[in-house]
């Protein structure tokens, strides 16, 4: 089964309304591949979704950056699952680094909340990536295997999972892995899905870059054999976002 190119731009706690706005006209008026060569969707904070849902071209999509881990209820400060359904929001990205270590967030406490997004209908971009310290000490594949593991014990259906592989070391640094690095990350990946999942779910599991990805090194990263697209920090918030689109192509 052929994996369609997924572009996602993750904005992380950046922008005001009216930067939104900006960013949304950029998109908009950008001449991209169509829908049958790359999914695009873009995350907001929170508090945005609901205009850059009104504003966005419709073969764009919107995600969220977080979730709850069960359904709503009794949790301060904290938007369900089941939100994000009723307000039509179809992605939401779960267990970004940021979020792993600045936050705690868990192997398993990240598993649970794929799984509980998956439940309610969500697709999700679920993070994994090792820390410089950790690929220095050699354990990178090691620490991307748990994460992916703690995630395949509490979901058997893979379809509506991307697979983000965020080495931490690259993200928001201008350190970009090399194709190389980020190839061969990617390809222990699919393997591991191979072995641990079935050759279906390796086979057809989209597995995504993000690191300091730009408009420059987008094209040879998106070359190598399983690398089918990205997670887009800071680059997602200027008009070269375009042209990382377009390295699909
Ligand atoms: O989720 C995207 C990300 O963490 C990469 O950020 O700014 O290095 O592209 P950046």
């Amino acid at each position: 089964m052929g994996r369609k190119f997924f572009v996602g731009g993750n904005w992380k706690c950046n922008g005001t309304f009216d930067e939104v706005k900006k960013i949304v006209n950029i998109l908009n008026e950008g001449q991209v591949p169509s829908q049958d060569v790359v999914e695009v969707v873009v995350s907001p904070p929170y508090v945005f979704i609901p205009v850059v849902k009104s504003l966005l071209r419709p073969d764009f999509h919107v995600a969220a950056q977080n979730c709850w881990v069960k359904k709503g209820g009794a949790f301060t400060g904290e938007v369900s699952a089941e939100m994000l359904v009723n307000l039509e929001v179809p992605w939401v990205i779960l267990g970004h680094s940021e979020r792993r270590l600045i936050l705690g967030e868990s192997n398993e406490f990240v598993a649970d909340k794929v799984a509980y997004a998956l439940s309610q209908g969500l697709k999700v971009i679920a993070c994994v990536g090792e820390t410089l310290e950790q690929r220095e000490a050699g354990t990178t594949v090691e620490v991307v295997a748990a994460q992916t593991k703690a995630i395949a014990e509490k979901v058997k259906d893979w379809t509506n999972i991307v697979l983000a592989y965020e080495p931490v070391w690259a993200i928001g640094t201008g350190k970009v892995a090399s194709p190389a690095q980020a190839q061969e990350v990617h390809s222990e990946l699919r393997k591991w899905l191979q072995a641990n999942v079935s050759s279906e779910v390796a086979a057809s599991t989209r597995i995504i870059y993000g690191g300091s990805v730009n408009g420059a090194n987008s094209k040879e990263l998106a070359g190598q054999p399983d690398i089918d697209g990205f997670l887009v920090g800071g680059a997602s918030l200027k008009p070269e976002f375009i042209d990382i689109i377009k390295s699909a192509e």
